[in-house]
């Protein structure tokens, strides 16, 4: 099968796609800086018989990141596909007195920069193969300015620019890149999110089941329902989509 290296596959939206991607038969290579996490998405895998290999690795750390794909390419060939699922999320107004410049090099570190260094590190190896995906987890606050959600906001449209760029230069060589862009999703970053007061009362007005009335399937996502999205533009089915950026939102982005 197919090498594909998913980034924070320990849990969520990362670790559904992974479970996905392996029940289609791709060999994995899974990033995620959660070891016991990632340890237990690895069992699951392997339960189900798909090969996969798991790396404990800070992706906001270049190096270590471009050593662990040294790694996995050493040991299991090419590494074809990538979805870069990890993200984080800091919440805080800034006239609520939040750590501006400590949210913003969190979040663009991890949603945007590790973005440019696995790039760097596998885009000309598949450019000169003609042959490869890339699909990365963005986020529907990438276009829809919320209170509370600055940094987060800005490294994930600063991912979805870079990655458009990234997409136009490889798209002659045959290669693809496309957004995932999910809405609020059932995953252990939403229920932090959820349980926290303060970030709610800034961002939501307080009401997280109001926040639901916004979204006209009436839901929030399962982690599944953003995992099949990215594996379907990894596939070949999605042989000539690139540049996309695709909502798995339940409706709630409505264009301007
Ligand atoms: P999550 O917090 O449940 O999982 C994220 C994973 O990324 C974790 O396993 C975490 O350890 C890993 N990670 C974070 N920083 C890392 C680092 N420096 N190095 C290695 N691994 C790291 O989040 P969830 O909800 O599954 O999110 C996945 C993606 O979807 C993220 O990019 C997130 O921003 C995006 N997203 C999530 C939404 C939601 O409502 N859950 C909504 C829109 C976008």
């Amino acid at each position: 099968g197919r090498l594909i290296l998913v980034t924070g596959a320990a849990q969520g939206i990362g670790a559904a796609t992974a479970l996905r991607l392996g029940a289609s038969g791709a060999r994995l290579a899974l990033f995620d800086r959660d070891g016991d996490a990632l340890s237990h998405t690895l069992a699951q895998l392997q339960a189900a018989g798909v090969r996969a290999q798991a790396w404990t690795v800070d992706l906001a750390d270049a190096a270590a990141t471009r050593a662990a794909i040294a790694e996995v390419e050493q040991d299991g060939g090419a590494i074809e596909h990538l979805a870069h699922v990890a993200g984080v999320l800091r919440t805080g107004a800034l006239l609520d007195g939040a750590d501006a410049l400590a949210d913003w090099d969190a979040c663009m570190a991890v949603n945007a920069r590790a973005l440019v260094g696995i790039a760097q590190a596998l885009a000309p190896a598949m450019a000169r193969r003609r042959r490869g995906s890339i699909v990365v987890v963005g986020s529907n606050a990438a276009s829809a300015p919320r209170i509370g959600m600055a940094a987060y906001a800005a490294s994930k449209a600063a991912a979805s620019q870079y990655l458009r760029c990234l997409a136009l230069e490889l798209a002659p060589h045959g290669v693809r890149c496309n957004l995932v862009s999910p809405g609020s999703t059932d995953t252990p970053m939403q229920r932090a999110f959820a349980a926290d007061e303060a970030a709610r009362n800034a961002i939501l007005g307080g009401d997280a089941a109001r926040f639901r009335l916004g979204i006209p399937l009436g839901r929030i996502a399962a982690a599944e329902d953003v995992a099949e999205a990215v594996c379907f533009l990894l596939s070949e089915r999605a042989r000539h989509i690139t540049l996309h950026d695709l909502r798995v939102d339940g409706g709630a982005t409505l264009d301007a």
